[in-house]
């Protein structure tokens, strides 16, 4: 009964030019460990779910890259959205199908980008998840200890008197900004989002008929042809029409059974330069250097990544972003990798 969606649809434009909308983070080695990111996800979530049990949520223009990097994975296991409509869509459209196939289904939600090292804790924490969400119809998130006010994350508020391995939620808050966020961290009871969701097909749906009931109906209309040849026309028709927002605002902050277990595996959402170059190793100057030969002088606290083919010699550069792909070389400071998402809608 298990199953999961992997969620790949987006294009970490913070790690231009590496990722670009051609060729998002996801489908690239990002670590320099010879598999990609969507290819560790796939072989993490295998070691619990049934592989043919493994959907694929992607924008259309990535199915080749899909079948390419994931040979295991049938066409019929990726699901195609004509139109970007942010993750409350697909994960409802993905439920529907589900829940028409077997409708005692459970699943998990998972990103396609971020890194887990601990596999064993990573699919306990899962296991315990599932079985909890078999008892009730409850919606389950996985939670990270947070180390320091970052707005990009959802807050979720949990009970300190609660002493059970799985917390109940008093309050999921969507990127507070910052003051909040620091108010937040200093508070102690709160979690960051991993954006790992579990839940059963029951549960979500009806979460979703509750509180975004046009979307609901929106799906609803074809779900006599989901699953069926027909469903693609539908989709094509009517999935670009469908509310652009994500599950944690659509679903997450309003629902009332939402529960979190505190995780015990290292996470990483690897959402900038800067995140990555934590988890790389380094040299004794503290510089991070991924396929490429280097012959470095008064250089420290550098990343350093190249297509594999030119020799970087460098002399008194430090706490830069050094990046050269194609025909883009990147020199940045690592305390402004915020601001490279601003560039390609420069160019
Ligand atoms: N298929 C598909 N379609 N996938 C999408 C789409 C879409 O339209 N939009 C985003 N995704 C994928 C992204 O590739 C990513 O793997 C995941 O869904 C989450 O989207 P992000 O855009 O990265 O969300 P976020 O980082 O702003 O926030 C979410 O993740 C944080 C943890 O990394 C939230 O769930 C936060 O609460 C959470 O803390
Ligand atoms: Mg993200």
């Amino acid at each position: 009964n298990y199953y999961a969606i992997l969620m790949a649809g987006g294009v970490g434009s913070r790690f231009w030019p590496v990722s670009t909308t051609d060729f998002p983070k996801q489908f690239h080695d990002m670590l320099g460990t010879g598999e990609t990111l969507i290819q560790k996800t796939f072989s993490r979530l295998s070691q619990l779910i049934p592989k043919e049990n493994i959907l694929i949520l992607t924008n259309e223009s990535y199915n080749d890259l899909i079948l390419e990097q994931l040979p295991l994975v049938k066409q019929e296991q990726i699901i195609l959205e004509p139109a970007m409509r942010n993750t409350a869509p697909c994960i409802l459209y993905a439920s529907l199908k589900i829940k028409k196939q077997n409708p005692d289904a459970l699943m998990v939600v998972a990103p396609s980008d971020h890194w887990i090292e601990d596999e064993v804790q990573f699919c306990a924490n899962l296991q315990l998840a599932f079985d909890f969400c078999e008892r009730d119809e409850n919606l389950m998130t996985l939670g990270i200890l947070p180390t320091f006010p970052n707005t990009g994350y959802g807050y979720i508020e949990f009970d300190k008197l609660d002493s059970r391995p799985i917390k109940k939620v008093k309050q999921f808050r969507e990127k507070p900004d910052y003051p909040t966020a620091r108010k937040f961290i200093q508070s102690r009871n709160y979690l960051w989002n991993a954006g790992i969701f579990i839940w059963s097909v029951k549960a979500i749906v009806q979460s979703f008929e509750q509180f975004q009931p046009k979307m609901y109906e929106h799906f609803m209309k074809g779900y006599e042809v989901y699953n069926t040849e027909k469903e693609k026309q539908f989709i094509k028709e009517n999935y670009p029409l469908a509310e652009n927002i994500s599950i944690d605002y659509a679903v997450m902050e309003k629902a009332e059974n939402v529960f979190v277990l505190p995780a015990t595996f290292d996470w990483n959402d690897l959402g900038t330069w800067g995140s990555l170059y934590d988890k790389l190793p380094k040299d004794e100057q503290d510089n991070a250097v991924v396929n490429a030969k280097v012959l470095l002088e008064n250089a420290s606290n550098n990343i350093i990544r190249t297509d594999g083919k030119k020799l970087v010699v460098i002399d008194g550069i430090s706490d830069y972003i050094i990046v050269d792909r194609d025909n883009v070389l990147l020199i940045y400071p690592k305390n402004k990798e915020q601001d490279i998402k601003k560039i390609t809608a420069k160019l």
